[in-house]
């Protein structure tokens, strides 16, 4: 068995959680595979529950690590080109909030390819952590310092040794994946300076229930955060959330800014966001009950679209395979039967089949010479710039299908 079963939360260690959606069994989302391995092909269950206590939104079916996150892991954030422009964005608004010194330290917890440290290696001492080691890899091609594996106390104590404290931390897009928070909080607390700052960005709980962004649960995705659950967790450590942003990635993402208590005054914004929750109704069960039926509402009618079109012979592909799209192709059904292929930009990806509904992934060169009816936008976090991108094919006749927030033709 390569799961457990989780019987407390999280954050607030209390056994008081409510099942509030189930997608059924899914495979690992970033598990993209060759054609003839199908059948080892391994399913989990997916069902979030939210807890009670401290409002944290979670998953408590855990797949052991080494499932999820192997050599050939999918993820590179620089082959995402406005994901590259965000992390430019963040680096400058990063450098106009804290003055960084060139011998301050900023280390990044799940640094990826280098995609946010490569714009501070002219301005401070960076140093990387990521334990896929052909990401890893990439980001010593850049010449940025880059170490193996899962961030712990003991790796914390061995920087502090070896490079001292340090000014900034951050963990963009990997806090919500850790199933061990408090382990990663002690590290903080090690590695951080009195004046330090520990920088997360995940994707926000409130714009994922207003947009009926289900699609963004997946084995990966542990919490789904907003900012109370984050208050309780740091309060424990003796450290506090000091500022929070909204932003605009993964169709919404929550930038938390925590440190130290040091007596110094908390910024509005977090008390701003707060109410703003509370006003939405997300800290209370009684907003997700009709999450499950929506969710199957918007999956009934995407179904009934895509084979609407396939039984009038049109052909349908798919536009990116985020591992997102990977939980809507399977929460769908859907298989080469219904889309023909996907394209993608990742290498990795390309000549592999979607794990679950075993689509072929291909190079979008696909779509010089060919034109098909529709396109299922599975990567619609970049709707904007994808539409922009093509605006060519659609003059050739293509359309979008936009799944989410909700389906819709263009
Ligand atoms: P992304 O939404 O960044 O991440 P996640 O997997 O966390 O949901 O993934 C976008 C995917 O779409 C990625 O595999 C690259 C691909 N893609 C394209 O193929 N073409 C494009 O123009 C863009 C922007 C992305
Ligand atoms: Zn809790």
């Amino acid at each position: 068995m390569s799961y457990f079963h989780r019987n407390e939360c999280r954050v607030c260690k209390k056994g008081d959680l409510t099942r509030i959606l189930s997608l059924g069994e899914h495979p690992p989302v970033d598990n993209f595979i060759e054609a003839g391995k199908e059948q080892e092909e391994m399913r989990y269950p997916l069902d979030v529950y939210f807890c009670n206590t401290c409002s944290l939104v979670q998953l408590l079916d855990i797949v052991e690590e080494n499932e999820l996150f192997h050599g050939e892991y999918a993820y590179f954030s620089s082959s995402s080109k406005p994901l590259v422009d965000h992390f430019s964005k963040y680096a400058d608004d990063l450098k106009k909030r804290h003055t960084l010194k060139s011998d301050d330290l900023l280390v990044d917890i799940g640094s990826n390819d280098g995609v946010l440290l490569q714009f501070f290696t002219d301005t401070c001492r960076v140093l990387g952590i990521e334990p896929s080691a052909n990401v890893a890899d990439i980001a010593r091609e850049k010449g940025i310092e880059t170490l193996d594996g899962f961030f712990t106390e003991k790796m914390a104590k061995d920087i502090v040794e070896k490079h001292g404290q340090a000014k900034i931390i951050t963990a963009n897009n990997v806090f919500a994946h850790i199933d061990d928070l408090d382990e990663i909080v002690r590290g903080v607390k090690v590695l951080l300076s009195d004046d330090g700052v520990f920088v997360t960005e995940s994707h926000y709980l409130l714009d994922l229930i207003e947009h009926m962004e289900f699609d963004t649960v997946y084995h990966e995705h542990l919490c789904y955060y907003s900012v109370k659950p984050l208050c309780y967790l740091f309060e424990r450590f003796d450290m506090e959330v000091s500022a929070v942003e909204r932003v605009a990635t993964h169709g919404g993402s929550i930038r938390v800014f925590a440190r130290k208590k040091m007596g110094k005054p908390i910024e509005s914004s977090v008390a701003e966001l707060l109410s703003l929750e509370e006003q939405a109704g997300i800290h209370s069960l009684s907003r997700f009950v009709d999450f499950q039926k929506d969710a199957e509402a918007l999956r009934d009618k995407l179904v009934s679209v895509v084979r609407g079109f396939r039984k009038e012979g049109k052909k349908v592909t798919a536009y990116g395979a985020p591992a997102k799209g990977n939980t809507l192709l399977n929460f769908c059904g859907f298989t080469g039967d219904d889309i023909a292929y996907v394209t993608d930009t990742t290498p990795y990806k390309i000549g592999r089949l979607t794990p679950g509904s075993h689509i072929p992934v291909v190079s979008p060169d696909i779509l010089k010479t060919e034109t098909p009816d529709h396109i299922l936008l599975l990567a619609w976090n970049y709707r904007d710039f994808i539409l922009d991108k093509e605006t060519e094919l659609r003059k050739r006749g293509a359309q979008f299908i936009i799944p989410i927030p909700k389906v819709e033709i263009v």
